[in-house]
């Protein structure tokens, strides 16, 4: 197969284990790239079965694992883009993400770094804009936070900054998450195209299929949705395509003044808090 001709969103993989990048490589015919976190990595087999015979990493060996992995699929979409996740929990400083967003940034040449849209997260971005260093800024819930992705790295040329929004998280709190993509793409619209919309935490055949319809710049599927769209023929929506968001709270536009410094933003969000969270545990739970 190859891709769909009138296909203009960038299909990324999520996930943690290379074996799943071949063979959805396998099934498309293309890949345009591929997202990983801790929680991903934490269920890489590899990393399973090392826990389940009681062996913990090291510090150090989990970085080393982790490492591996992202090199391993790097080179099976060399023309794509690998996002890697910085370790970040409440206490982690900038100063310390950086640190380790600029080591991880040189483990592959096509990578790009995930930092939590925090205080420090946006911090962290602005200097690594600044260090020629793409980045994906990930735990997004709010429409004022993509705000603040788009003000925090102004300069940086399209491609080399990504705003992740979490679809699916949102749906689990009876939010409607594909509202928060429309609202993303829609705000992104008035200005110089340098942010592309990522959707993450999908979950579904119809929040992948809504997506391509909002013009999503790039969507990040699991290997089931990938696999699922390759066996129906890799359909594009029709233009009456209408997603099914019943029982699910609208999440209203709001009009925001892109020209705002980033600082003046409200950044915080239940969500994010509890995603750093989550993140920090299953990643902690790998190590000694
Ligand atoms: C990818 O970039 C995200 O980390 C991922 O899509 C989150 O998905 P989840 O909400 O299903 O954990």
């Amino acid at each position: 197969m190859i891709r769909p001709q009138n296909l203009k969103t960038k299909i990324f993989l999520d996930g943690g284990d290379p074996k799943e990048t071949k063979e959805i490589i396998k099934f498309l015919g293309f890949l345009d790239g591929q997202t990983t976190n801790p929680t991903l990595i934490s269920k890489n087999p590899e990393a399973v079965s090392r826990l389940q015979k009681g062996e913990k990493f090291t510090k150090e060996e989990v970085y080393d694992f982790y490492r591996g992995v992202v090199k391993e699929i790097s080179a099976l979409v060399p023309n794509g883009s690998v996002s890697v996740e910085v370790y970040a929990d409440k206490n982690t400083s900038a100063d310390e993400m950086f640190a380790q967003g600029r080591e991880m940034f040189s483990w592959i040449p096509n990578a790009h770094i995930k930092y939590p849209i925090t205080t420090a997260g946006l911090v962290v971005a602005e200097r690594s804009i600044e260090a020629k260093m793409r980045v994906n800024m990930t735990l997004c819930f709010a429409q004022e936070q993509a705000a603040a992705v788009y003000t925090a790295t102004r300069g940086a040329k399209k491609g080399e900054v990504f705003v992740s929004p979490f679809v699916g998280r949102l749906d689990d709190r009876v939010e409607n998450g594909m509202d928060l993509i429309k609202n993303i793409v829609t705000m992104y619209k008035a200005g110089d195209g340098h942010v592309e919309t990522l959707a993450a935490s999908v979950r579904s055949m119809e929040h992948f299929l809504y997506a391509i319809q909002l013009g999503s710049d790039i969507i990040t599927a699991p290997y089931k949705i990938l696999k699922a769209w390759s066996e129906q023929g890799m359909p594009i929506p029709e233009s009456d395509f209408i997603y099914p968001a019943e029982g699910l709270r609208e999440i209203p536009y709001r009009e925001i003044n892109l020209l705002k410094n980033w600082k003046e933003f409200d950044l915080a969000h239940e969500l994010t808090d509890k995603g750093i969270e989550r993140f920090a545990d299953d990643w902690n739970a790998l190590i000694q």
